[in-house]
């Protein structure tokens, strides 16, 4: 069996993939050793030199751009019901996918997010503005959160759950790492009990529940028919178990690009221009969104490998969006020139639904820091611990504001 090692303290350019060539066995690598979860964006800069297809007890992951693409845009060979449960619409495949998807995307139009920005805005001011000057703050804790939980609240009609919400997200991730089975299942079932609940007062409520998409989810069809319940449920879970984490790791890259990079900061300071490329740039740079899930239907090849029926599949969207082959120096900072490549919000029929949401989010959030601070710099002895699976991005951002 052939291994990359991928100690990246030993053996940043030298990982030994043999038996490469037509037919060979897949490389093994160990995405949850502590090598790889102290340095994931590097492991994955290094595994996608040496190793660009790896298998572990969790599947294969890929890691080059044009495979990752590749299986994204073909769901037929790379089927999204990867998981034991139906997740709408992340674990449907066309042709069921599609008529779910319609069902969903009315729920992020341009006048819907219009509408909905003074109200971020107004939550951005109120978190940025009660933060310390000239002392350590986390981002990711302090502004991320907030701010992602806060605004999804407040688009679902949610207010008064924030704190569930954020206690949720913690555990879940610790349930995500601990690969538990049973505490994965404990946490799904505590958070369909916080979106039920939504689900229930607004049912009670009958004409008299607040319009919000929480209650219009209730009256949306499907191929005729009213949504059910558990999905209902699924759809909500994802808008908010998944997307909050994203969000508040993604606050968390964007307020360290600002910090981590002067110039960049001081020219969106002068001249703000297109602060969604901006972002996406930052993103791209360092994607917090690490990987998502696929099963083959068929036998296939990527690369130079067979994959069987039945394996299960991780497109790394965090190394894709660094692949040399398609963006030079991963680490350039050229919003237009990557913008048609970028894969931060993924790709073909599951690209993300969310990212006029999460866009808007995050430019709000950068324009109140910019706009309520004159500069933003790196805080303490250590103020960047790095995230890890199924997160990537980081921990903490320790900054400080002036
Ligand atoms: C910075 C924040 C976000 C990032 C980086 C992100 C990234 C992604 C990516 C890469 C996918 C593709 C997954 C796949 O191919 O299997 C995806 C799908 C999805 N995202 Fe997002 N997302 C973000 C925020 C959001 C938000 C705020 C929402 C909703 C409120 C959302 C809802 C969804 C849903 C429902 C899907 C599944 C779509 C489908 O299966 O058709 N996302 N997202």
């Amino acid at each position: 069996m052939s291994h990359c090692h991928i100690d990246p303290a030993v053996a940043s350019a030298r990982y030994a993939c043999e038996n490469g060539g037509v037919n060979a066995p897949i490389p093994r690598w160990e995405p949850l050793s502590e090598p790889v979860l102290a340095d994931q964006r590097g492991t994955c800069d290094r595994m996608r030199a040496a190793c660009p297809v790896a298998e572990s007890l969790r599947g294969v992951t890929l890691f080059r751009h044009a495979d990752v693409v590749a299986a994204a845009a073909d769901p037929a060979t790379f089927s999204s019901a990867a998981s034991e449960h139906r997740q709408v619409p992340n674990s449907l495949d066309p042709p069921e996918h599609v008529a779910f998807r319609a069902a969903i995307d009315r729920f992020f139009t341009p006048e819907r997010m219009r509408a909905l920005e003074p109200r971020v805005r107004g939550i951005a001011q109120e978190i940025v503005g009660a933060l310390p000057r000239g002392t350590a703050v986390d981002a990711v804790t302090e502004i991320g959160y907030p701010l992602a939980v806060r605004a999804q609240a407040d688009w679902l009609g949610w207010q008064g759950v924030e704190d569930e919400l954020i206690a949720w997200m913690t555990e879940n991730h610790a349930a995500t790492r601990s690969d538990d089975r049973s505490r994965a299942a404990a946490v799904a079932d505590a958070f369909d009990a916080i979106v039920f609940r939504q689900v229930q007062r607004r049912r009670q409520m009958g004409g008299a529940a607040p319009r919000d998409p929480t209650t219009e989810l209730l009256s949306v069809t499907v191929n005729g028919a009213l949504l059910r319940d558990a999905d209902i449920v699924s759809i909500l879970r994802n808008w908010t178990a998944g997307d909050l984490s994203s969000m508040a790791a993604a606050v968390g890259v964007v307020v360290c690009f600002l910090a981590t990079h002067g110039d960049v900061q001081e020219s969106l300071r002068g001249d703000p221009g297109n602060l969604a490329g901006a972002v996406d740039e930052m993103l791209r740079i360092d994607d917090p969104f690490l990987v998502s899930r696929r099963v083959t239907t068929a036998e296939t090849r990527v690369g130079d490998y067979e994959l069987e029926q039945g394996k299960r599949i991780y497109l790394n969207w965090t190394s894709a969006n660094r692949d040399e082959t398609v963006f030079g120096d991963p680490d350039a900072w050229r919003p237009e020139e990557h913008a048609a490549h970028n894969l931060v919000y993924g790709t073909g029929v599951h690209v993300c639904p969310g990212r006029p949401l999460a866009t808007l989010e995050l430019v709000v959030a950068v324009q109140t820091l910019l706009g309520m601070t004159a500069r933003i710099e790196l805080a303490g002895d250590a103020p960047l611990v790095r995230e890890t699976y199924p997160l990537g991005g980081w921990r903490r951002v320790s900054v400080r504001l002036y």
